[in-house]
């Protein structure tokens, strides 16, 4: 549950990719991959990150955990500012801040026992014996529902759900603060969704963790989210408390993506919302509302003019002028 002390904060984060030029004439071009973003996320929340394919949302997180450099804009975490500390101070919060990946084999190398593996960020981080390692393993391992009889055995012999298993045990036996969970479950078989989802809810009750979770699957993030940030094209359109943003979507664009989750709720009356026109493009987004061309709503100056986020009721913000 949210406590409203902020662990992680952005102030302004923009990240831009170059975008390869056919000829070197050219003018340069980027990919506004992340742009202006500020948001809070607090200590022991879920905060739910949402939208559509290459809205942002991967690089927002790595961005979070300083993988990425970002070209404008400030990442505090526990109030410090990641990209403006030491290399040996950054090593430090490092371990208080992990990620686990959408493809749970990609991430584990095949040649390493679950042993070595979930060792790895204890022996990275030193002052440990082989005992203590080993004895700190098998508690993991039994927080995640695995056992001591698979400490020998190797990633490919276990399933994709408990591929996840041993990825999240990795990631949580430092006990960081924080941990981005990106499309956690999309890879996976869906009869094990529910397993891995209520894993990572129970472990969040028994360690404190805070999640950034990420994911395109609305039904679970409104499950799971205390707060959440709906991005579309490098920037948040709304922002706030998880359950009033469903009970009371006001950004255009959220109002299409949860008419599409209502759509299978059979008591809902509400009609599904499709979206038509252009999706802009990152590379040269324009410069008012990034959903302008697809907006219901639209008029002429939406293109040119910001929509910045304001806040329309306590811990609701909407990022569109014609809502208020
Ligand atoms: N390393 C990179 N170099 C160039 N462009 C990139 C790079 N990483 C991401 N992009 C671009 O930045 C934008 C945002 O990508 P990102 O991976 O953050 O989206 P996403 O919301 O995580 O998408 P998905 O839901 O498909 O994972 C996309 O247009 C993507 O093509
Ligand atoms: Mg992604």
């Amino acid at each position: 549950m949210s406590n409203k002390e902020i662990l992680l904060e952005t102030t302004g984060l923009s990240v831009n990719f170059p975008v390869k030029k056919a000829m070197p004439w050219q003018k340069s071009q980027y990919v506004q991959a992340v742009t202006d973003v500020s948001i809070q996320i607090h200590k022991g929340e879920t905060f739910g990150l949402v939208g559509e394919s290459g809205c942002g949302k991967s690089t927002f997180a790595n961005a979070s955990l300083g993988i990425q450099k970002p070209m404008d804009g400030q990442v505090f975490f526990k109030g410090e500012d990641i990209n403006n500390i030491s290399a040996n101070r950054m090593k430090e919060l490092r371990k208080d801040m992990q990620k686990i990946f959408q493809n749970p084999a990609a991430s584990l190398n095949p040649r390493f026992t679950i042993l070595d593996l979930i060792a790895e960020p204890l022996v990275i981080r030193g002052g440990y014996t082989a005992q203590e390692r080993k004895d700190l393993v098998i508690n993991m391992l039994n927080k995640v529902g695995l056992s001591e009889a698979d400490l020998y055995r190797y990633p490919t012999d276990f399933s994709g759900g408990q591929q996840q298993r041993i990825a999240i045990a990795r990631a949580l036996i430092l006990n960081p603060e924080y941990l981005v969970c990106d499309e956690p479950v999309s890879a996976l078989d869906v009869s094990v969704h529910a397993q891995i989802l209520n894993l990572l809810m129970d472990l969040q009750k028994q360690m404190g963790t805070t999640y950034l979770f990420i994911s395109h699957n609305l039904a679970v993030v409104k499950k799971i989210c205390d707060r959440l940030a709906i991005m579309y094209l490098g920037k948040v359109v709304e922002y706030g408390d998880a359950d009033k943003i469903f009970a009371n979507p006001r950004h255009p664009y959220t109002k299409a993506l949860i008419s599409a989750v209502l759509d299978i709720d059979v008591d809902s009356k509400k009609e599904r919302i499709t979206l038509k026109g252009d999706i802009s493009s990152p590379i040269d987004p324009p410069a008012g509302c990034r959903f302008c061309k697809r907006c219901p709503m639209a008029v002429a100056d939406c293109e040119t003019v910001e929509s910045p986020l304001v806040e329309i009721e306590p811990e609701h913000f909407v990022a569109c002028r014609y809502v208020r």
